[in-house]
């Protein structure tokens, strides 16, 4: 299949010829024009930054730093938001539930001196707030809350759902019914509502591999549209007769656009946009241009119309499908060997280009998700143009795993 973008395989190896592969790097001309192409869709609303679409400290603050409507930063585990927040990042909401009570009891503890600036922990149900309240001592300040609304949608009578299974929380009743629970605990405060559709934001409707729309995920999406921005006003005017909520997040890099015209929302939530993966070429109501890959060197040469690539096996998380596989980019024409797939030494790949490959050249690929990339590399290379202007730890290569 095409694939965005202009770049080219002479391009990228006139950039990349002395270096070292296997490699990871960012396209910062492509980053910058997803960014802004983000921020467009987002309308007038800030876009809160996913950390885990992009595991790149550097990165993230260059983001923060490009357009005061990049505000505050969604993360994905306890330690990794008590990271960020000692290196000096702020406005942190993490998105998912934490049970890490070393973890709890270290925030608890901060929370004195940072107040109001605390980071905001997820919670959908009793046992959350139990578990936050276990490690909380006399001195601590109240920790800041924020409740996940599922925005699934349910369709056919309830029988059949679309969307994430996450929070328990779907109705506005079940919701007002956890707001009422936290504001009777004195040392919990709710201030924050989210709620991701990830049948909008996380589904391209685009069928891989062929010119087509699927009209049934377009209808889905139509209908689910409408449903999560009627529930989600209806669930927030009713939270705020309870608590003040600071934050209202929705949606995600696919759901831009339709996220951020409710006027509910107060914020829209985008990560994986910058760098483009391949998942993200799915999209029939965006495009984005690659912003990230990886280069393996080719090691040897099995066959005339094949060449074997050292590495590559980098699967993204999710159902089992052929879309979790990396994308064989640069050069043009290159697939994998349908018995061996992308290997976890070795990788053959097949196709016309392969003929004009010598041993020693780069092949280019990318990752089928965003941050996930940055968990096989300890840093990317940035280029700007035609050069190299950078080289920048990811997460893992400032000696953090934080999944
Ligand atoms: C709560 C939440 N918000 C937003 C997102 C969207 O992130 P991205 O823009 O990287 O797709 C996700 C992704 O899974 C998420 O879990």
């Amino acid at each position: 299949m095409d694939q965005p973008g202009t770049r080219t395989h002479k391009e990228l190896e006139e950039i990349f010829g002395e270096v070292e592969a296997p490699f990871a790097f960012v396209d910062l001309d492509a980053m910058w024009a997803n960014g802004d192409s983000m921020l467009e869709r987002a309308g007038d609303k800030p876009i809160r930054v996913a950390t885990k679409s992009l595991r790149c400290r550097p990165l993230i603050e260059q983001v923060l730093d490009r357009s005061d409507r990049f505000q505050g930063l969604m993360s994905f585990t306890l330690p990794e938001t008590l990271w960020l927040a000692e290196r000096g990042m702020e406005n942190l909401l993490l998105a998912y539930p934490t049970t890490n009570l070393e973890a709890l009891s270290e925030l608890a503890l901060r929370s004195v001196a940072l107040q109001g600036a605390s980071p905001v922990l997820m919670v959908d149900c009793v046992e959350h707030l139990d578990l936050i309240e276990s490690v909380l001592g006399a001195q601590a300040s109240p920790v800041r809350l924020c409740l996940e609304l599922d925005a699934a949608l349910w369709a056919f009578g309830g029988r059949v759902k679309a969307g994430t299974l996450r929070s328990p929380i779907h109705s506005p009743e079940d919701a007002v019914a956890l707001a009422e629970e936290i504001g009777r605990r004195d040392k919990l405060e709710l201030v924050g509502l989210m709620a991701y559709e990830g049948q909008i934001a996380g589904l391209g409707d685009r069928i891989p591999g062929r010119p087509f729309r699927s009209r049934a995920i377009r209808s889905m999406q139509k209908k689910s549209r409408a449903e999560i921005a009627e529930r989600r006003a209806e669930t927030v005017a009713k939270l705020r007769e309870i608590a003040p909520l600071e934050i209202v997040n929705g949606g995600g890099t696919g759901s831009l656009d339709s996220t951020s015209t409710e006027e509910a929302v107060t914020e829209v939530a985008a990560g994986s946009g910058f760098f483009a993966p391949g998942l993200f070429d799915h999209y029939s109501r965006f495009s984005l241009q690659p912003a990230a890959g990886f280069a393996l060197p080719v090691v040897r040469r099995p066959e005339p119309r094949v060449v074997t690539a050292l590495g590559g096996g980098y699967l993204a998380s999710g159902p089992i499908n052929p879309e979790r596989m990396p994308i064989p980019w640069l050069p043009k024409g290159l697939e994998f060997e349908k018995d061996e797939g992308a290997g976890e030494v070795q990788t053959p790949l097949v196709g016309d280009a392969a003929a004009s490959l010598k041993i020693g050249d780069h092949v280019y690929l990318r990752h089928a998700k965003a941050g996930e990339l940055c968990e096989r590399f300890e840093s990317l290379i940035l280029i700007e143009g035609n050069e190299i202007v950078d080289e920048v730890p990811t997460y893992r290569g400032e000696g953090q795993t934080f999944l």
